[in-house]
């Protein structure tokens, strides 16, 4: 089978007076001006409910840009119903009209919808452009393609037959309808979970973060456009226990694709467990979750490459990426200059709203997670063991806005070298360059997490060592580089431990997981 070679969408730098600026920066303001009512998307139509939110951006809350729909239980049972209508005619399509749709998709997003989910995404989630352009237009376009290429390999991966055997192996949807939960800080991930099971002949229920509607909204927008038939995809909003709850209820229910936090993710496992007899298969678990993502400099690393890494490791979208780095181990004979680099980098970054494009930072999500790293600045400015060395200030009255923050520690084991805050704040400790095999031992164990982390340091020698030591400490291991910015195709992303089942996105490894596979023998 030959589909379109997948090639990684070349990411726009917005520069002054270039079109792609003009257009996302018009489309903004047309945005926030005006207001969108999001429903629910059930079986192709949108349907309204009597309970409505608002929807404010996180750089401007008391600014309105829409409403959204909460659904009810019977809306939750009503879309559950209709994906399971809707599927034995999607499971028998031939796969090159799946493969069209999503491909159609991609192009749409790269072209006429760029603008619109770019702007949507830097309005819900207080993204930069920057940060837009490189998870709504490109990662999402990304995923698209690549599924599509992955989706053929596994499709040709066929068994051998002799010549009275013909061995031959059908890549079938899973038996009944998937559900996909996604976070608010990618867009790409929001429309890559639904798309990707879909994509190989399943049904979806997909429940978006709530503070991701308006960009979720682009999404639904383009995969109708793109020809997903009625049925397919349903979206539902609100209350994520009730929903889930009807969802593992179900009988037919057959796959979890999550991205969120670690508890909620256990709780939905165990929510599976409990059920377990009820079901007519064993569901698919596929999650990724939390992170405490680490940067370990060596002492002979280049201090303005580590200072470089710190910085927009763990402040690129306000530390909110899953896989910011917020915990870093810096050798006693590089810190100072490390030191100075940072603080110096951090002078010039800028935070403020995403439609003055020379900000590097804006606003962090939600109320609750602004208060969270409120209370642990505070604390930290109160505590022995550490010092605020950067930023440390904060404040929400227009915007929840908090400083780049960087803690220097004295305790490898301070509150927020262990803890996920998933914000601006990252923390230092300085170890003594003798006791670097030490240190490794103690980014294994600190925390429980193992997403990304990062190695800088220029003797080979010790990024052997460090490769040895920490192979089970993150899914995505870094050297000499920050730990972020995994590229669909490039790097599949993923962790183990309590940051999830380690499924890379954007591989055929994770398509695998939404197929049930019926091999057939025919002898002659
Ligand atoms: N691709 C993102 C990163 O690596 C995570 O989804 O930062």
């Amino acid at each position: 089978f030959k589909v379109p070679v997948a090639v990684n969408e070349p990411v726009k730098t917005y520069a002054p007076g270039s079109p792609e600026r003009e257009a996302v920066l018009a489309e903004y303001a047309k945005m926030y001006k005006s207001t969108v009512d999001v429903p629910l998307y059930i079986n192709g139509k949108y349907v309204k409910t009597d309970n409505t939110r608002t929807m404010s951006p996180p750089h401007d809350h008391k600014h309105v840009v829409g409403t959204y729909h909460l659904a009810e239980k019977k809306h939750v049972e009503d879309a559950i119903a209709t994906a399971l209508e809707a599927r034995q005619a999607w499971a028998d399509l031939p796969w090159e009209h799946r493969a069209g749709i999503f491909l159609k998709a991609a192009e749409l997003i790269a072209g006429p919808y760029r603008a619109k989910i770019n702007a949507a995404t830097m309005i819900a989630q207080s993204k930069t452009i920057h940060q837009a352009e490189i998870d709504s237009a490109c990662e999402l376009i990304d995923f698209l393609r690549f599924n599509v290429q992955f989706m053929t390999e596994i499709f040709n991966d066929q068994p051998a037959s002799t010549s009275d055997a013909w061995n031959r192996i059908e890549y079938r949807p899973l038996e009944g309808f998937t559900y996909a939960v996604t976070p608010f800080n990618f867009t790409a991930i929001a429309g890559n979970l639904p798309s990707c099971m879909a994509l190989m002949g399943n049904v979806v229920l997909w429940k978006p973060s709530n503070h991701q509607i308006y960009s979720a909204k682009v999404i639904m927008d383009v995969f109708e456009e793109a020809g997903v038939p009625a049925g397919v995809i349903n979206v539902v909003f609100g209350d994520a226990a009730m929903i889930t709850e009807s969802v593992m209820a179900s009988p037919d229910f057959s796959g979890l694709h999550y991205t969120g936090s670690t508890s909620v993710f256990q709780s939905l496992w165990k929510q599976i467990g409990n059920n377990i007899t009820n079901y007519k298969t064993y569901p698919r678990i596929v999650g990724e979750t939390g992170g405490k993502d680490f940067i370990v400099a060596h002492k002979t690393a280049d201090a303005k490459q580590v200072a470089t890494a710190i910085v927009r490791g763990a402040f690129e979208f306000q530390g909110q990426k899953c896989s910011a780095a917020s915990r870093a181990y810096i050798s006693k004979s590089i810190w100072a200059d490390v030191k100075k680099y940072v603080i110096e980098d951090l002078k010039t970054i800028t935070l403020g709203s995403p439609e003055d494009m020379s900000n590097f930072m804006t606003a962090v999500i939600h109320e609750a997670s602004f208060d969270k790293l409120a209370s642990y600045i505070d604390s930290a400015k109160k505590d022995k063991n550490a010092t605020i060395i950067a930023g440390g200030n904060y404040d929400k009255s227009k915007g929840y806005f908090i400083e780049p923050t960087v803690i220097e520690t004295t305790d490898p084991k301070y509150s927020t070298m262990c803890t996920e805050l998933f914000g601006p704040v990252m923390t230092v400790y300085v170890y003594e360059d003798k006791d670097f095999s030490k240190t490794l031992q103690l980014v294994d164990g600190t925390s429980e997490y193992a997403l990304t982390g990062a190695i800088i340091a220029t003797d080979r020698y010790v990024i052997d060592e460090a490769t040895k030591v920490l192979q089970n400490a993150a899914g995505n291991f870094y050297i000499n580089d920050k730990p972020t910015g995994a590229v669909v195709g490039q790097q599949p992303f993923g962790g183990a431990r309590a940051s999830g089942t380690n499924d890379k996105a954007g591989s055929a490894q994770n398509l695998l997981r939404w197929i049930s596979p019926r091999m057939i023998k025919e002898t002659f």
